[in-house]
């Protein structure tokens, strides 16, 4: 039995489905997987960012190295479940994030700009410590096709790769400030494992030549996450195993490797399971309306996509009349809020389709919940559930 069927059987409410199930021991086998695959030196942390849940961490914690945290909120989260070490990342960083990462003793703090660097040591000359960094640069380089780019383009993120020098120059000038390496996480949700190895090819190319140039003890270079998920055509997947190969060849006793993963980490362990309310034509298109939509799972509008699912059929059916439903058609599914936008399936084939049906988002273990506006129209919230 899969952790949805074990949620719908023991489910007690007579009200539509709509709940978030998250299956912990696929996620705990499928990050031991991963781990395993990753070459002896480097080192494996979790992007808390993709899903901060309690009991998400808890499943990870005895099996990453460590946490990458956007925001002291992040970190805190982290805190209650682990010592482990804790890179703390961002482009926005307040000083109170920057004394909170101080008191939480991360490993390494993201540098992203020089007023950042200034920041930092300014904060950190007054606290009497010195902070290890890792240098955020955005490479010239255009990196990959993947969905998301952060660097090879301009963004908020990172350092410009041409100011690296200048940049290098002035923090070795800071007694505060100990650069421990490079950080270079520049895509979202990519696809082709060979790119990413060039990706981290490159990545320790730049930082070997920085060291050098620069006489740095700097064996950092942190890739980021950035492993995408086949949302279009889960049968072909990311080729792990290819990345995990061509980083073998990259780690070295000058190099310590570190990937930071999020999605490729969790968005298989969740599925967001709701059940349809009405199903009608509309100017000759189906429309199937579900319990639930995007103020639950932003994603597939916040890409302009048509998320993963698949059809429970279900033969309960109560009322005296019609059931309404669509068969071997097209149908886009929609959800409850007043807006078109709402809109997780648009114009896909499916056998049947009926009210009463419930429709399986999977995929939906990372960015899913965490990005989404759960407020808009103040329908009431899923349920939350994970499967031990
Ligand atoms: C610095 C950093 N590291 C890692 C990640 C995780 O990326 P992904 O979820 O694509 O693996 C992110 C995501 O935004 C990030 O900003």
């Amino acid at each position: 039995m899969n952790a949805v069927e074990h949620y719908l059987k023991q489910r007690q409410s007579s009200d539509p489905v709509c709940a978030y199930v998250y299956d912990l021991p696929a996620l705990k086998g499928h990050a031991e997987n991963l781990k395993s695959t990753l070459p002896e030196g480097s080192r494996f942390y979790y992007a808390v960012k993709a899903n901060s849940d309690q009991p998400i961490l808890e499943t990870l914690e005895p099996i990453v190295d460590g946490f990458e945290v956007a925001s002291a909120g992040e970190m805190k989260k982290v805190e209650n479940v682990s010592e482990k070490p804790m890179i703390f990342g961002g482009p926005s960083k307040k000083d109170y994030e920057i004394e909170a990462a101080l008191e939480a003793d991360v490993e390494y703090l993201n540098v992203e700009s020089f007023h950042e660097l200034r920041r930092l040591n300014w904060v950190a000359e007054r606290k009497g410590v010195t902070v290890p960094i890792l240098v955020r640069v955005n490479l010239s380089e255009n990196v990959s096709e993947s969905h998301l780019r952060m660097a090879g383009v301009p963004s908020q993120f990172g350092i410009d790769e041409r100011d690296i020098p200048p940049f290098l120059e002035e923090a070795t000038g800071y007694e505060n400030i100990q650069i421990a390496g490079f950080h270079f996480h520049a895509m979202s949700n990519n696809l082709d494992a060979e790119a990413h190895v060039d990706f981290a090819k490159l990545s320790v190319e730049k930082s070997t030549a920085w060291r050098e140039r620069f006489a740095l003890e700097a064996p950092i270079v942190d890739i980021g996450g950035g492993i995408g998920i086949n949302y279009w055509n889960p049968e072909e997947p990311f080729d792990w195993e290819t990345l995990a190969q061509g980083l073998a060849e990259l780690q070295s006793d000058d190099v310590q490797l570190i990937i930071e993963i999020g999605r490729f980490m969790t968005a298989a362990c969740g599925s967001y399971v709701t059940e349809v309310v009405d199903v009608k034509r509309n100017h000759g298109h189906n429309f199937a309306v579900i319990r639930g939509g995007t103020h639950h799972l932003r994603l597939p509008a916040a890409w302009k996509m048509s998320h993963p699912f698949r059809v429970i059929s279900t033969d309960e059916w109560t009322y005296p009349f019609l059931r309404p439903g669509v068969t071997r058609d097209e149908v886009t599914i929609a959800g409850e809020l007043c807006t078109p936008n709402d809109v997780l399936v648009r114009e896909e084939y499916v056998e049947e389709l009926r009210a009463g049906d419930l429709v399986v988002f999977e995929y939906a273990g990372a960015y899913a919940w965490t990005i989404s506006h759960h407020e808009f129209l103040s329908h009431p919230q899923p349920e939350i559930v994970y499967i031990r």
